[in-house]
This record gives structure tokens, sequence and C-alpha cells, in this order.
């Protein structure tokens, strides 16, 4: 049990500390309600990466925020974008009419936004913005820009805060490299 502990710690290094991600994320809820007024927003909270930060974002952004939840996988398991956008889980609800923000956990080649916006903007929402915990911008291979970003980060693999590896890591309370 203890080797098993000890082995997972050295494949882990803190990039950026619990601290740092809550104080960010306040300044991002603020931003984004001073920028919508008080207009009422649907965070659109993309599954399962984001949902940590999602849960955070929403109660920093306060007044009238609706959560819908979309589930999304691009990778099968391993450390490489698949480039395959696979819906796991529809909205619930129409977001025709409404100002949407697609809550990311990290955008990285920007295939999974580039499918999403494309999905997204044909139900006709009012309005269609982007927010992302993390940016990997050396790793595009789509032109892709979130309107508000947390961290832009050097392109390694992290995992914590909602991101995993094979399913693990999501509950670390901060954003670490994970070497495999
Ligand atoms: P993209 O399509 O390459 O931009 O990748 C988007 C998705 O891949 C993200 O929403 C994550 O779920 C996953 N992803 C990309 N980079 C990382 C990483 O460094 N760690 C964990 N997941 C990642």
């Amino acid at each position: 049990m203890i080797g098993t502990a000890q082995t997972n710690q050295n494949r882990l290094r803190v990039l950026i500390p619990e601290e740092k991600l809550r104080a960010r994320i306040d300044e991002l809820g603020a931003q984004i309600r001073r920028d919508f007024g008080d207009k009422p927003v649907t965070c659109v909270c993309v599954l399962k990466g984001s949902f940590i930060f999602a849960a955070d974002l929403v109660r920093a952004i306060g007044g009238e925020v609706k959560c819908e939840f979309l589930g999304v996988s691009s990778y099968q398991g391993g450390t490489q974008s698949s480039g395959v956008v696979k819906i796991t889980k529809d909205l619930s609800k129409p977001i025709e009419g409404q100002h949407v923000i697609i809550v990311e956990d990290i955008i990285d080649t920007g295939l999974t936004l580039h499918y999403l916006l494309e999905m997204l903007s044909v139900r006709k929402p009012k309005s269609l913005s982007v927010c992302t915990l993390l940016d990997k911008p050396a790793n595009r291979e789509v032109d892709m820009a979130a309107d508000y970003v947390g961290f832009a980060i050097p392109d390694e693999f992290v995992v914590g805060f909602g991101l995993d590896f094979a399913e693990l890591y999501r509950n670390l309370p901060y954003v670490a490299v994970y070497t495999p």
C-alpha cells in the first residue's frame, strides 16, 4: 500500500497549487459577470474533465446561471488526443436564445473545442463563448482561442483538479505534471 502511494507521488510535480487556482477562478468569474452584466448565462460543463472547475466557476460568476452538462470523450485512456470526439451525453435542454459559455478543462490540439463550437452554434444560442481553465497553445492542430483562459501552460501532460490519466487523479486539489 505505502509503496504504491510513493510510486504515484513520484510521477507528479505540482504545476498550479490550490490557492492559485482558487484566486484565478474567482477572477474569471468576476470578469464573466462584468462582461454579461446582469444577464442570465448558461454554463455548459464539458464532462468529465471540467466538473471541478465548473463547480467553482459557476459560484464565482454569481447571479443567474444555468448549468448544463455535455459528455465528451476524445482520449482513449492515454495521453494523446485521438482526434475523434465522441459525445457520451448530450445537453438536457435547448440553448436557443441563451448566452452560452462552454466550460472546458483544457484546450490542447483544439479539436474537441472545434467540434463543440460547430455542434452548439447550430442550436442558435444568443452568444457562444468559451472559458477554459488551462490552455496548451503549443500543441494546436486547429486555430482555436478561448474567450477566458485561467492559465497558459507548457506542452506537458497534466492531471488533477478534474483532469485525469486513465480516469485517475481527478480528485487532486492542484494541477500537476504527470510523467507516466
Ligand atoms: P484537445 O481536443 O486536444 O484540445 O483536447 C481536449 C481534451 O483532451 C480536454 O478536454 C481533456 O479532456 C483532454 N486533455 C488534453 N490535454 C490533457 C492533459 O494534459 N491532461 C489530461 N487531459 C488532457
